[in-house]
């Protein structure tokens, strides 16, 4: 699923950004942040991730979006995440 990733050093890095437009952050990705937060910490990938939010990318009627090395991920729930990090960040 990821198309691109970078380097910094010898790290790997996915960047992740949060959409925190005032439609995608009143859909939820006010929580969305809180967990991807988490979920780097809890799986150590402080190095490997760069996290940021960003201002609204116009495709709020499909958000809460996040966008995963220049990919849109849209409808993007703290339901989902789980098996979307696993996925996009596990394989370390
Ligand atoms: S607020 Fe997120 S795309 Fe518009």
């Amino acid at each position: 699923m990821i198309s691109k990733t970078y380097t910094l050093g010898d790290y790997i890095v996915n960047v992740i950004m949060i959409c925190m437009g005032s439609s995608c952050f009143s859909r939820g990705n006010v929580h969305n942040a809180e967990f991807i937060k988490r979920y780097i910490v809890e799986t150590g990938q402080q190095d490997n991730v760069a996290l940021s939010g960003c201002l609204c990318r116009n495709a709020c009627k499909k958000g809460p979006n996040i966008i995963v090395d220049e990919n849109m991920i849209s409808q993007v729930s703290p339901g989902i995440l789980p098996d979307l990090l696993d996925q996009l960040l596990g394989n370390r």
